[in-house]
């Protein structure tokens, strides 16, 4: 969950590692280092805290340098400090990593009894003092690495420089991401794209177990000690893509983007005149015709919107759904069922617990895998049969919003393909979802307009310590979804429950102190919603209600009500997790902290 770029060129890239690094930043950020060569002399900076810290005893120190690493960190091994900061140096070495060595503690006792003298706590460090024993015998660089890696169990993507070789650059990936950005005379490897933007649009994405020899003007990739070629493409992204514009915050850019992200995600159908299976891929419309069920695996704010596929899938399409936290299902003796479709959800596609899942869940017998993917190249995408891509744009801030409204999207069309194959959807309510999903991204930019409302609310939450979110039916999940935004941005305690749920034990937390937050549209259990609203509210607890007009809910005494001027539907779910976001936004920002860099947290869980 660290952000790594390195460059080769016959210019000062000190900068271009820097900007790089902040590109990376939403991947970790509670450290940061550079090493670079100049006139044959290795030179590193590090620094506890923000890429912006670094940049600044760069600065001071006047470093500069042809061919160089860099690195952003997310702790695991050791605490965030600037003798843990990357890169990790042995003798004339340097290596920068994202990932886990596993078996670190093994090598690193072997490396002591050899001599080798540690300085950081991290994992990471055995790596460069092993490529360094390495070179002893084998002299090349490469081949050091090489050999390495041979025995490093875990995940890793590593650049490596030489002192003495200040010419070229090793770079290797295994479980972590690792791209290539290739210019005229000078090359790029970074963790993702948008860190290699600034220079180069031309990018190459490694596979698992890429082993690379980077020169200014040429690279060889190898895997399992063979030459292999990779497809060079031209990223369709533009550095404006990833910067902030007029906005404050990523995050609130993304919130603001959604109208577009949906529209985007939607286009195919958008201008189609009925749903198709091949919106899922090629060999979607066998596959869909074999699976009798649908398993879905994923994590976090992706695992909220399988929730909500649940239970659409359920009604609308007739099939038995599951879905499973990732991290659980991998390590759970479950009872596999080949015919059944498993659909990963991940903005990222690079989560570690959820391509674990997926390659669980093949070693059991599960054969048709679809993944509803933000990224392109992404191992979950690659690992998949079948694909859907939302096409939210990058997603920067930690706090997931448009990835997971367009994830919503891809899984209602999933939802109504699926229906439609297995003849539960009459030609006239296609058409009318059709309609309705036309209608989303305005209905979106409608309910953007009660964020003055919304802010209001904030400032009275940034005083607790504590919420609870209420829902029931599909709107439980998003109460989930809320929960988390609240808790992980403006770090108030927040617990969601299906409202039916208060009584059997989470009343008894209610008092005159607590929020409630009610999702109420118009819905089969509003009348059983609103007995358990009038519950908290018989229990001196201030409720905070999300409705729609059709929901007929007006404020009282202890009862505030922000109402949404569309009749949402089925969509019902996407629109009402969009006051949420802003809700978790606007207390944040009241509370003064970094809603982008929320404390403990990386955008991307690269490790289990
Ligand atoms: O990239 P993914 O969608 O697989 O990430 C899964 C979770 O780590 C992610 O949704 C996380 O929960 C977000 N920070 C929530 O806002």
């Amino acid at each position: 969950m660290c952000g790594i770029v390195a460059a080769l060129a016959k210019r000062n890239i000190v900068e271009n590692l820097l900007e790089g690094l902040r590109k990376l930043e939403y991947r970790g950020y509670d450290s940061a280092g550079v090493a670079v060569i100049s006139n044959g002399q290795l030179n590193r900076v590090r620094s506890a805290g923000r890429v912006a810290e670094l940049a600044a005893l760069c600065a001071e120190s006047q470093l500069t340098g042809y061919t160089g690493v860099a690195h952003t960190r997310w702790a695991t091994h050791g605490v965030p400090s600037e003798q843990n900061a990357h890169p990790h140096i042995s003798s004339d070495i340097a290596v920068v990593h994202n990932g886990i060595i596993e078996n670190h503690d093994a090598v690193r006792t072997k490396l002591q009894s050899d001599g080798y003298h540690f300085t950081s706590e991290t994992d990471t460090e055995v790596i460069a003092h092993l490529i360094h024993q390495h070179t002893k015998t084998c002299k090349d660089l490469f081949a050091a690495t090489q050999a390495a890696i041979k025995e490093l169990l875990g995940a890793y993507a590593i650049a490596v420089v030489r002192e003495s070789d200040p010419d070229r650059i090793i770079v290797a990936r295994q479980g972590a991401p690792l791209l290539l950005g290739v210019s005229d005379g000078e090359m790029f490897a970074a963790s993702d794209a948008s860190a290699l933007l600034q220079v180069t649009r031309r990018m190459i994405y490694l596979e698992e177990g890429d082993v690379v020899d980077l020169r200014r003007d040429r690279f060889d990739i190898f895997n399992d000690g063979k030459p292999v070629n990779r497809t060079e493409h031209l990223s369709e992204l533009t550095a404006d893509a990833v910067d902030l514009g007029p906005y404050r915050h990523f995050m609130q850019k993304e919130i603001f983007e959604q109208p577009g992200a949906l529209a985007n995600t939607l286009e195919m159908v958008i201008n189609a005149q009925s749903l198709s299976p091949q919106l899922f891929g090629a060999d979607a419309p066998n596959i869909f015709a074999e699976i009798d069920s649908i398993l879905i695996l994923a994590c976090g704010t992706s695992y909220h919107a399988g929730v909500v596929a649940r239970y659409w899938v359920e009604a609308i399409a007739g099939l038995p759904c599951t879905v499973e936290i990732a991290s659980e299902y991998r390590y759970r003796a479950s009872v596999p069922n080949p015919r059944a479709l498993v659909v990963t959800i991940s903005q990222s596609g690079e989560t570690a617990d959820t391509i674990a899942a997926l390659n669980y869940a093949r070693e059991l017998g599960h054969r048709y895998a679809l993944s509803i993917c933000n990224v392109p190249e992404s191992a979950l995408v690659r690992l998949s049969n079948l694909r859907f891509l939302t096409r939210a744009g990058p997603e920067i801030g930690v706090a997931s919003t448009k990835a997971f409204t367009t994830q919503l999207a891809a899984l209602i069309l999933l939802t109504l393909v699926l229906a439609k194959l297995r003849g539960r959807l009459v030609a006239s309510k296609e058409q009318e979802y059709l309609h309705a999903l036309r209608h989303l991204p305005a209905a979106l930019s409608n309910v953007l307009q009660v964020e003055s409302q919304i802010k209001t609310w904030a400032e009275k939450f940034a005083s607790h310590d504590h919420a609870l979110f209420l829902g029931r039916g599909i709107h439980y999940p998003i109460a989930l979804e809320g929960a988390l935004k609240l808790k992980e941005i403006s770090y108030i305690h927040a617990e969601a429950y299906p409202a039916g749920e208060l009584k059997h034990g989470p009343l008894a937390l209610v008092d005159k102190n607590m929020p409630v937050v009610a999702i109420a549209p118009n819905d089969a259990l509003l009348e059983k919603l609103k007995s358990n609203m009038q519950e908290v509210r018989a229990r001196g607890g201030q409720l905070y209600v999300l409705a729609d007009q059709d929901a007929r809910l007006v404020s009282s005494d202890g009862v505030e009500v922000i109402t949404l001027t569309d009749h949402a539907g089925i969509l019902s779910p996407i629109l009402h997790t969009v006051p949420l976001q802003l809700l978790a936004y606007h207390t944040a920002l009241a509370r003064g902290n970094d809603v982008d860099k929320p404390r403990n947290l990386a955008k991307s869980v690269t490790v289990e």
